[in-house]
């Protein structure tokens, strides 16, 4: 099947998902989003064993949600559907029955970082970097980061991460467990090589380890949605999307 901003391929039973918006750093838009809830529900489906989430180009993994669809949401409605739907995906690619492995190459920003906690294992390239900006366009995290995060680098780091908005390299993502491992060459290949070697056991008792270690895991949609639409509701939202889009510095209350 063809999607408009992904392109799936499987082979050796292992599915590779590549978020293809180069030009926009991969970040997230409706047709990315549309195309993610189909994906998702093949993905239940096929007998692949384990699954891939890469970007295309050399630059970014996922720059987050594409911030021109951000500022096309209307209403709170419309910002509620949207973050009901991204945690949707986000929840059903972290409850898939085989593993999922974020190759990292580049920008792993907002929403990306987002899709790539709510992967098993995150590997990345030397280049890349690590954030959670949305406080700087006068939103939060809506995708899961403010639990993902927190359950995977402690409270102190994911509220250091998302109340600055900091950027951090990939060692420093490394250093606070956010990366399982900086891989040198080709990150993808990387993941293959890591895809294969979990493949060799046995399926069944990978699921069964997957779904046990998922069962220990904090999940709060409700509090971060809330939290979601109460920022997407103040004005400091409609200065700080419109600030990035016009490339200017923005002025918040
Ligand atoms: N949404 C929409 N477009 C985005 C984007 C996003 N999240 N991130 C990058 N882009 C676009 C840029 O607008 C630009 O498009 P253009 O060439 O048509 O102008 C293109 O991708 C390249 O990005 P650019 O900003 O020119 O590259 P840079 O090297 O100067 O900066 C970043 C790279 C990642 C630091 C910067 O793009 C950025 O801060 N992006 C937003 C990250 C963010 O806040 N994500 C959370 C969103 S909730």
């Amino acid at each position: 099947m063809d999607y408009k901003s992904i392109i799936v391929s499987i082979s050796s039973r292992i599915a590779t998902i590549t978020l293809n918006r180069p030009d926009k750093l991969n970040s997230i838009d409706g047709d990315m989003i549309d195309d993610f809830e189909s994906i998702v529900e093949l993905l239940n489906k096929d007998s692949c064993r384990a699954v891939i989430i890469t970007g295309a180009g050399e630059r970014a993994f996922c720059a987050g949600a594409d911030i021109n669809y951000l500022s096309s949401l209307k209403n709170e409605k419309d910002a509620g559907l949207f973050v009901d739907r991204v945690h949707s995906i986000f929840n059903s690619i972290e409850e898939l029955d085989k593993p999922v492995i974020a190759a990292i190459n580049g920008y792993c920003l907002g929403g990306g970082c987002e899709l790539a906690l709510a992967c098993d294992i995150r590997i990345a390239s030397p280049n890349s970097v690590f954030g959670q900006p949305e406080v700087r366009l006068g939103i939060i995290p809506g995708g899961g980061g403010t639990y993902r995060l927190t359950n995977l680098v402690g409270i102190g780091n994911a509220k250091e991460l998302i109340m600055s908005g900091d950027t951090i390299n990939a060692s420093e993502a490394y250093r606070i467990g956010l990366l399982n491992k900086i891989v040198d060459g080709n990150v993808l290949s990387s993941a293959k090589a890591l895809a294969m070697r979990i493949n060799q056991n046995s399926h069944n008792a990978v699921k069964n380890a997957k779904s046990a270690i998922n069962a220990n895991a904090k999940i709060n949609d409700k509090a971060e949605k809330d939290a979601f639409l109460s920022s997407f509701s103040h004005p400091d939202r409609r200065e700080g999307v419109s600030a990035f889009l016009e490339r200017s510095k923005p002025d918040f209350e």
